[in-house]
């Protein structure tokens, strides 16, 4: 059996809009300039990268749900909803693969409603204010976890 080498990178609300969006905060990449990124870092690793992005919080579930069955490794920036959605973290609990939550911005650093994630309680690892580079680093720490 050929064994899974797909990384789910799932992306939540407004990040359709980053390179536009309050650049400032989230810098000028864009999400197509972040997912050519993660496959550039990935393809040494033989890791495919599985690239979403949705603004609707049932279909990011319906895809961690995916994710459980199908993913090695995922890489979630759930945006806003990282603070509010039970949801989420009760379908990321579910899966037994490595999970690592990213944020552009330093949330610690911004208004204290972004403090808490809930996605943070099942993520094997927290990336922050590192901008588009932060998903970078989570493919080469995944690619690092699935050959061990
Ligand atoms: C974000 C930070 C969140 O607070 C915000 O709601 C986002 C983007 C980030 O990547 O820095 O939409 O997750």
């Amino acid at each position: 059996m050929t064994p899974n080498r797909s990384i789910y990178v799932l992306n939540g609300p407004n990040l359709n809009l980053l390179g536009i969006r309050e650049p400032e905060i989230y810098g000028r990449d864009t999400l197509s300039d972040i997912e050519a990124a993660c496959r550039a870092a990935a393809k040494p690793h033989r890791l495919d990268i599985d690239f979403r992005q949705s603004n609707s919080e049932s279909l990011m579930i319906d895809w961690i749900q995916e994710a459980r069955e199908r993913a090695a490794g995922v890489i979630i920036n759930a945006a806003a909803l990282s603070f509010t959605s039970i949801g989420i973290l009760d379908a990321l609990q579910m899966c037994t693969a490595p999970i690592i939550e990213v944020h552009l911005s330093n949330i610690h650093r911004r208004e204290s409603f972004r403090h808490h994630s809930y996605v943070s309680r099942a993520a094997t690892g927290v990336i922050c204010g590192l901008g588009a580079h932060g998903y970078v680093l989570a493919v080469l720490r995944l690619a690092e976890l699935l050959r061990r």
